[in-house]
């Protein structure tokens, strides 16, 4: 079952905009206009189209538990042979976690869900693999920077360990032209905002389109945040589905 994905709206440069909606003289009269529609029309809508979904998920507490111990113990091993991390800049692993032992349970867990994803897209019969999984650990005050993930059809992160200051992720709006006329508003909806931040916890999965850009702030709280990230396309999409649509 697919959960409503919007939990807190925000918008790129907020503090600008309640700067413009100050200094705004005609405000008042738009608004009295829109109140007189009312009287109008006889029925209204609005066809909502095109959406851009994020599926969410909390894997069950014994699920997660047993999964965390084991991934957690092999990044430890792992981190132990190198560097730590500079102040305020976060860590990756290779990119085949996926092909660990340790993580086999975790794998399962992302093709169930992303069986559950093609299923809400419609999409049929259609083998699929992940094409890459990798750890991010990030300490204190380290962000990651908006970004998507080329040449994969969905992307997705299970969250390992979050605390309060470092529990969310922010997805932006793909449709870049509506950054160009961007008026005030009295309050920030799904239909009016560019940035949507969903928040997270220990077992949270979500998954969403690759090209869906998504950022994270920097870490406010006192730990590290560990994350395991991945990414899914078709198997032999030439061979089976990438013919011309003409
Ligand atoms: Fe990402």
């Amino acid at each position: 079952m697919l959960e409503a994905v919007a939990e807190g709206f925000a918008r790129e440069r907020q503090s600008y905009y309640h700067h413009v909606r100050r200094a705004n003289p005609h405000r008042g009269r738009a608004f009295a206009m829109a109140g007189q529609y009312e009287t109008v029309f006889a029925a209204t809508d609005v066809i909502r189209m095109f959406p851009t979904f994020v599926w969410k998920a909390e894997l069950e507490a014994e699920v997660h538990k047993r999964i965390n111990k084991s991934l957690i113990a092999r990044l430890d091993r792992i981190r132990r042979c190198g560097p730590e991390p500079a102040p305020g800049r976060g860590w990756q692993s290779d990119h085949d976690l996926h092909e660990w032992e340790e993580f086999r349970e975790l794998a399962s867990c992302v093709n169930h869900a992303v069986g559950r994803v093609l299923d809400f897209l419609k999409i049929g019969a259609a083998d699929f693999e992940i094409t890459g999984c990798w750890a991010n650990m990030n300490p204190p005050d380290a962000a990651h920077g908006r970004h998507g993930h080329p040449n994969n059809f969905l992307s997705g992160v299970y969250y390992a360990r979050t605390n309060k200051g470092a529990d969310t992720i922010n997805f932006h709006d793909p449709r870049a032209q509506t950054a160009i006329i961007k008026p005030p508003v009295t309050a920030l909806t799904a239909e009016n905002t560019d940035q949507v931040v969903v928040k997270v916890s220990n077992g949270t999965m979500l998954i969403f389109p690759a090209w869906l850009a998504h950022s994270v702030d920097a870490n406010t709280s006192g730990e590290t945040r560990i994350s395991i990230s991945f990414n899914v396309m078709f198997s032999a999409y030439a061979e089976t589905a990438s013919k011309p649509l003409w």
